[in-house]
């Protein structure tokens, strides 16, 4: 009886040899084709795929599980090996099409969600809507790249804040006429509806519209969640009316740039750099606010998992052909209802890693400087300042002749 039992173990771990062996050619034959897959796209470099992206197990929270979809959707070869995986029964939501039109409410979030009934408002309204991103234009600019802008200033703005819009264009917003390069500014709205009470300002808006020609608007409701969207429907205008511009600039209508200091930098940059340029207020190793109270509060029920490294949404600069790519790739990333870590998603998703930069201080600077002329020379971007603290601190800039060392 002993050596019978002695005589099967070596047998069985030959088995268990061919066994592993299999599976690692399997996975080997796969990475091939995968990487075979991607040099067909006209991708040259390869790129690994990383945990981020890579996760297998079907996630039970609702942004997780929709990303899912979406990457089954879009990747041909993980739906021919899951197609025929004992999953199968599991994956019927991965061909869900959802409603007809993506742009009706979907109400089937109520019961697809554990906790949805407690969520906060701001919650249900971005869930019922998560899907769409068509909404009307309502202001456009075809003109404003007529002439390729070396830079472009984008700028996330509300209806009401003509003030600031004003300060802008009187100071980092016309840079151009300093520096001898071709710098344009859009300023992008949403609008208001209804349900919100907020007076009709939109007579106002056609008229600053006309006067000044750098007015985007869209006809969905302007809120902080939506900023993604506002993120997704300038990336969609870009692609059609501005793809020669060679450098964006994206900011909040509450922050002083530099743009001379940004155009004297980007002109030294060398080519290899200059192609992928992403910089900005970096953030590492974030993840999502667990509490309630907190304006960044995402409930586990929507969103589990770390964020990749993502700029501070006050401001971060980069190249217009990453934009282009960001574009593209946005259409493969679930709107999330944070807008720059839904920019850092995408970056992740194109591979890229986005770089800190000092000169970009989206948490102000210490107190004692931010009346000093000079610290403002060296700096990119400063969170935030008011149009009249605008209007004191661009004489700084633009004055050459004040000293400093
Ligand atoms: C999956 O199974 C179907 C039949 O059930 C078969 O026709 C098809 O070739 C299989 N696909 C793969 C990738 O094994
Ligand atoms: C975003 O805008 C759409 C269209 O106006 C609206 O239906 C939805 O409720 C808005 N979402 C949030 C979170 O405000
Ligand atoms: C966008 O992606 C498609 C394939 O998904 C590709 O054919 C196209 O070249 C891409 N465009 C840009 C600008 O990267």
């Amino acid at each position: 009886m002993q050596s019978v039992g002695t005589m099967s173990v070596p047998r069985r771990k030959v088995l268990l040899l061919c066994l592993l062996m299999g599976f690692n050619i399997f996975i080997c034959v796969l990475m091939g084709l995968s990487w075979k897959f991607r040099g067909e796209k006209g991708n040259k470099k390869i790129k690994i795929p990383e945990r981020f992206w890579s996760q297998q197990v079907l996630s039970e929270s609702f942004w997780n599980k929709e990303q899912q979809r979406l990457d089954f959707i879009n990747n041909p070869l993980l739906s021919a090996v899951l197609a025929n995986d004992s999953f199968e029964a599991q994956l019927d939501w991965l061909h869900d099409s959802g409603p007809h039109d993506p742009c009706k409410p979907d109400w089937r979030v109520a019961t697809r969600i554990s906790d949805y009934n407690i969520l906060p408002r701001r919650f249900k309204d971005f869930l019922l809507h998560m899907r769409c991103r068509s909404y009307p234009i309502l202001i456009s600019q075809t003109h404003v790249c007529d002439q390729k802008p070396f830079l472009l200033l984008v700028v996330k703005s509300l209806i009401p804040h003509f003030d600031r819009r004003q300060a802008i264009r009187k100071t980092w917003g016309r840079a151009g006429v300093y520096a001898n390069r071709n710098v344009a500014i859009v300023f992008l709205l949403g609008n208001t509806i209804p349900g919100d009470d907020l007076p009709d300002l939109q007579e106002m808006l056609y008229h600053e519209a006309k006067i000044h020609r750098d007015l985007l608007q869209w006809d969905y409701r302007d809120t902080f969640f939506n900023l993604t969207l506002k993120e997704v429907l300038f990336l969609e205008w870009f692609n059609k009316h501005c793809p020669q511009a060679q450098y964006v600039f994206k900011g909040d209508d509450d922050v002083f740039v530099n743009t001379l200091r940004i155009l004297y930098f980007l002109e030294g940059l060398s080519e290899d750099k200059a192609k992928d340029l992403f910089i900005g207020d970096v953030i590492s190793n974030a993840g999502p606010h667990r509490d309630q109270k907190l304006k960044y509060f995402i409930p586990k029920s929507v969103y589990v998992g770390g964020y990749p490294p993502y700029a501070g949404g006050g401001g971060y600069l980069f190249s217009g052909s990453l934009a282009l790519q960001l574009y593209n790739v946005s259409q493969r990333v679930v709107l999330y209802p944070i807008d720059d870590v839904y920019t850092g998603m995408c970056l992740k998703k194109l591979g890229h890693v986005p770089e800190k930069h000092d000169g970009f201080k989206t948490f102000d600077i210490d107190e004692k400087y931010r009346s000093n002329p000079c610290v403002y020379r060296t700096l990119m971007v400063v969170h935030s300042r008011t149009p009249q603290e605008m209007l004191k601190i661009w004489p700084w800039i633009i004055h050459p002749e004040l000293d400093c060392l």
